[in-house]
């Protein structure tokens, strides 16, 4: 046991995240969650993430989209949460197309159902350069998959339902090496479930009695996925972890 002290000031807390060299995934593409849960795991406070999150975390988790190729989401986050197209700052795209990658990371949602309203912000307002990705499923309505033909990039992936690993293939085909999953919990949890979890950036919000919903809901039958430790910090009373899935041999359990 060793005791977590305060320490030298970090003068960019973006800088750690950063650093990580995700160039050599184990699977498609190197999946990274960045989730905010209170003291007692929750992930939400009536229905939305806003009331959960501090002013450092929101800060960082706006930065955070910095590192991505591609932003995934679930449906249920980007319906309650109102989505809208990445916009990063101007240092941030420069940095970003110094490295070769586009300005702005496009979004990608996760849909079986296709209930959406086709005309908001998330559809509408992207750039060209960054048209938001629908990922669903070849069982999906027709016509709800022809409308989101009209204002997204469609990718089919699994029959029934997405499935995870189909997914990152196809995310992976279309050159998105580093997938930033923003959540939600359920599909967080089939990311988990399907080992397609390589690092959980989590932040530690000082409060505790939201929703009973926590930060990832695996399915049912899913084995544990292991995790170390790679990284803390702390700013006010947030508390910023971060984590890497265990190397294969100690990665799953059950
Ligand atoms: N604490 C945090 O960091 C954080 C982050 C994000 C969200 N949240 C909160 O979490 C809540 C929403 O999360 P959630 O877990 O209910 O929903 P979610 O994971 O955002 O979305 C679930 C939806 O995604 C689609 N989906 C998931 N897995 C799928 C699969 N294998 N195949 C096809 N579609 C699939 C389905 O969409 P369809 O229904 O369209 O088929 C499903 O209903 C909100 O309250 C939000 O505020 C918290």
């Amino acid at each position: 046991m060793e005791r977590l002290e305060h320490g030298r000031e970090i003068p960019d807390p973006l800088v750690p995240y950063l650093e990580v060299d995700r160039s050599t995934p184990r699977h498609e593409c190197w999946v990274t969650g960045h989730m905010v849960a209170g003291l007692d795991g929750t992930a939400a406070i009536d229905g939305r993430v806003g009331a959960l999150s501090t002013r450092p975390d929101q800060e960082l988790f706006r930065r955070m989209r910095q590192i991505a190729d591609v932003v995934l989401v679930g449906a249920e986050t980007v319906r309650r949460e109102g989505y809208s197209p990445i916009q990063l700052s101007a240092p941030a795209q420069a940095q970003r197309r110094s490295r070769g990658q586009s300005p702005n990371p496009p979004v990608a949602v996760v849909s079986r159902s296709l209930e959406f309203d086709w005309s908001a912000r998330v559809f509408s307002a992207a750039p060209a350069d960054a048209r938001t990705i629908v990922v669903t499923c070849e069982t999906a309505d027709p016509e709800r998959l022809a409308a989101a033909g009209r204002v997204a990039e469609v990718v089919v992936a699994g029959q029934e339902r997405v499935d995870p690993a189909a997914a990152m293939t196809a995310l992976a085909g279309l050159e998105y090496g580093v997938v930033l999953c923003e959540g939600g919990p359920r599909w967080l949890g089939e990311l988990v479930a399907a080992d397609r979890l390589d690092e959980l950036c989590l932040s530690l919000s000082p409060l505790m009695g939201g929703d009973p919903l926590p930060v990832s809901v695996t399915p049912p039958g899913a084995g544990v996925a292991r995790f170390g430790l790679k990284g803390a910090m702390v700013e006010d009373d947030t508390v910023f972890l971060r984590y890497e899935v265990a190397p294969p041999g100690q990665a799953r359990h059950g």
